[in-house]
């Protein structure tokens, strides 16, 4: 956990936990993936990452359960946010943003300096939380996703 004040400390206060994704965690991962993706990831996909060395992914504990989680690598620097999301029935309550300073805390202590993702230009909700966490959009990505094609935004903030 982190020092007194973190993001992590804050969560806990708020009532939840962080924690660094392990092999075991996977198949929680993947249902809320489920629930958060038209073309979710599969628990094997999501294992290369998390075992990856460059891997950073943290999971989001209350006591129900496992209800979000990010993931992402560390290169040079940079830490690239591959993927967060937050079970439906936990949304709007700020756990989103917590989960998101937490890694980004994560990343900082890690020596990075900046922190880069894609987002849908349909995905209103990253789009207003990455915006609100100061995020800048750095360059459009035509046709970037399917299922359905959409254009992506490359989305960047410093650390
Ligand atoms: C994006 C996501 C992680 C946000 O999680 P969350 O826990 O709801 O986020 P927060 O409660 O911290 O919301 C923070 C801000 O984000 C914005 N936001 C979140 N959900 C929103 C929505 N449905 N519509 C518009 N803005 C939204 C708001 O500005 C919100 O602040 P507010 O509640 O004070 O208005 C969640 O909607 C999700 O899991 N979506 C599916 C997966 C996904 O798209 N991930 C991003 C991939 S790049």
């Amino acid at each position: 956990m982190g020092s007194a004040g973190s993001p992590a400390e804050q969560g806990l206060a708020a009532g939840g936990c962080f924690a660094t994704l392990e092999i075991g965690h996977l198949e929680a991962v993947a249902a809320v993936e489920r629930g958060s993706f038209a073309n979710p990831w599969t628990a094997e996909e999501l294992g290369w990452i998390v075992q990856g060395d460059s891997g950073l992914c943290v999971g989001l504990w209350v006591e129900e359960g496992l209800i979000g989680y990010g993931i992402g690598q560390t290169e040079e620097g940079l830490f690239h946010l591959a993927s967060l999301a937050i079970d439906p029935a936990w949304r709007r309550q700020g756990w989103g943003g917590r989960l998101l300073l937490e890694l980004l805390s994560q990343a900082r202590r890690r020596g990075c300096k900046g922190c880069r993702l894609e987002v849908r230009t349909g995905n209103l909700a990253a789009l207003n939380l990455y915006h609100h966490w100061a995020f800048r959009e750095e360059r459009r990505l035509v046709k970037f996703y399917t299922q359905p094609v959409e254009d992506g935004l490359v989305m960047y903030r410093e650390l």
